[in-house]
This record gives C-alpha cells, structure tokens and sequence, in this order.
C-alpha cells in the first residue's frame, strides 16, 4: 500500500496542470508544513529565526521543468533578489536552485545564461550556489553544466544521488573539481535500468559515496533525515579524524527538527533546506511520497486553509 501511495505522489509531483493550478490557487493543502513562505522577505524572517538558534540556512527559490522563456529569467531575477536579500539582511544562507527552473529544458544558451547572472551575483555578494539534481533525464546535462561553470565560479556546488547505480563515476569524475558536494539518497521515480529499487541497496550505496567523499577530502553535506546514515557519518569522523569543517548534515525545512536541534546541541553543523515562492506542488509530493504519513498534515491544511 506504501508503495503504491509513493508511486501516487510522485506521479502527482510530475503533473503540469496541477502544478500550474496550485500557483494560481495559492498556499495551499499544508504547504506551509514545507515550505517557509511565498517570498523570499517572508523566508528572511525564518532565516533570522532559525540561524538565531545555530542553523545554517540554503533557500530554495521554488520553482521546475519551465518551458516558457520569460519564466526562466523571472526565476533567475528571483535568485539574484534572493541573493541580495541575503547579503543586505547579513543572513547566513546560501542558494540552492534547479536547473529546469532557469531554462535547461528550452536551451543550453538560456540555462548558461542565467546561471552566469546569478553565480556573478554571488560572487559579488559572496554567496554559495548548489545546483540541485533532478530526475535521471537530466543528470548528465546538469553534471556537464556544473563541470563547465565549476571552472569559471568558485562558490558552485552539486548534488548527488545515492539511488543511481552511475553514482560512484560520477563522484570519481568530479574529483579533480574539489567540488563542495551535497550527498542525498534521491527523490524522483526513476526506472529499475538506472536506480536501485531497493531501499537496502540505496542505503548501503549512500554510505559507500559518504565514505568515499570524505576520504577524498572534499567537503560533504549529508543531506539525510536518516538516523543510521546520521550515526554512520559521526563513526566515519572519529575513525578517520575527519575535520569538523570539512562536513556538514543537511535537512529540510520542517522535517525532524528535533534531530536537527540535537545535531546542533552536539557541535555540528546542520543546514535547513528552506523551500519559499509560489511553485511548491512538485515539492510538497516529493515530501509526501517519501513519508505517506505526512498525508495528515496536507488533511489538515485542506480544512484551516
Ligand atoms: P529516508 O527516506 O530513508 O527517511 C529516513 C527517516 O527520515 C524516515 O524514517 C522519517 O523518519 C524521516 N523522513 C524522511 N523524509 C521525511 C518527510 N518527507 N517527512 C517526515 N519525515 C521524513 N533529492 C534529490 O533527488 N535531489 C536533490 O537535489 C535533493 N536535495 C535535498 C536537499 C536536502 C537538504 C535534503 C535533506 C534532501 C534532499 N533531497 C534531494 C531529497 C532526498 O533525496 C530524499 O528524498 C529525502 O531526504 C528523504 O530521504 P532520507 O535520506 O531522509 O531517508
């Protein structure tokens, strides 16, 4: 039944008209659960609260899979403003944001362009740009980018998936790029012929490419609310003597907050992943289909509007 519900939400994430039909319906069916507000003012304010109480911060301007020109360099105007925000108001945050959101699905001209505004931006505002992975259709595209723009920007980072059976290469071949890398088990319904269906496997694959980046020495977000793959990394630092700076756990905005505290209570550094804008469908039943059980705060949402 489990299955069957992830295989719905995810589906649900995919589906243009009701991505289209949410933004003009608004905040709705518990998307504040997830989601920090639909401007990036209204995230400033979550931003202060939250690196008041020790948490770093990367804001997730909303937003995918565009097809409309002028769109994409609306989100890449929204990134640049955030940028801004985030330099004037002295925040301690930095940017995530996914490439079909800035034209990658319309040209390779569109997508280079706008990435360049925005990594120029924040380099001028010393702020810190991951580029988020997205589904399989899109991996090498998006690593062939982040190699290309890696040599031009130092304050560029990416993601990599644990569930693709191509991880391992692709975390080889990034090497020699010193990235600043965020590890993450994956989020998108991929097929048997590219990702371990097996939650096992995936697990185990997750700590290989951990071990694997932190021995390389180079920097390592463990993007996980996982407890075992959380345990895994603190016995990775002691018997390894991995340096404090050299990693940090990440987890997304509203998810496990305790755990997030008592990381923090510990000494370590933990990042929220703060979604905000209007464009929060796909988002939200990503979340869904990775805990079904949220499905009690989306019933809530539907009746407190
Ligand atoms: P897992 O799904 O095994 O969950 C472990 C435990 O965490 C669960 O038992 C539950 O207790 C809790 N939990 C997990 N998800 C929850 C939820 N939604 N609500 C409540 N509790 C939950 N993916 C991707 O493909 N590309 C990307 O760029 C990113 N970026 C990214 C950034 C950050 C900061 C995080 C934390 C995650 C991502 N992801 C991602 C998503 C990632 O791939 C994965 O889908 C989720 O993190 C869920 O997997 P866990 O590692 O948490 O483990």
């Amino acid at each position: 039944m489990e299955q069957i519900m992830r295989n719905f939400f995810l589906f649900l994430s995919n589906n243009k008209p009701l991505t289209k039909a949410a933004k003009k319906y608004g905040f709705r069916f518990g998307a504040s659960r997830f989601v920090a507000g639909v401007d990036i003012n209204g995230a400033a304010e979550k931003i202060k609260e939250l690196n008041a109480k020790g948490f770093d911060v990367t804001v997730d301007h909303l937003g995918e899979f565009i097809d409309n020109e002028d769109e994409a360099r609306q989100s890449a105007q929204e990134c640049i403003q955030a940028i801004k925000v985030i330099a004037e108001k002295e925040l301690n945050a930095q940017l995530s944001l996914k490439l079909t959101s800035l034209g990658m699905d319309i040209s390779y001209e569109l997508v280079m362009e706008n990435m360049r505004k925005i990594l120029q931006a924040g380099t001028e505002y010393g702020v810190i740009i991951t580029i988020d992975m997205e589904d399989y259709q899109r991996t090498e595209q998006t690593l062939t980018i982040f190699k290309s723009l890696r040599q031009e920007f130092d304050n560029l980072g990416t993601v990599l998936q644990a569930y693709l059976y191509r991880v391992e290469e692709d975390l080889d071949a990034l090497d020699s790029y010193n990235p600043y890398l965020r590890l993450v088990k994956g989020a998108y319904k991929e097929s048997e012929k590219v990702a371990f269906p097996n939650k096992q496997d995936v697990d185990d694959n997750y700590k290989k490419i951990i071990k694997k980046n932190l021995l390389n020495e180079n920097y390592t977000a463990v993007a996980t609310h996982d407890d075992s793959i959380i345990a895994y990394t603190k016995e990775l630092e002691k018997a390894h003597d991995i340096p404090r700076d050299q990693f940090e756990f990440q987890m997304l905005y509203g998810i496990r907050i305790e755990l997030q505290e008592r990381l923090v209570d510990e000494g370590y550094k933990v990042r929220v992943y703060m979604p905000y804008g209007d464009d929060w469908f796909g988002y939200n039943m990503r979340r869904l289909a990775e805990r079904p059980a949220n499905v009690a705060f989306v019933l809530k949402g539907i009746f407190k509007k």
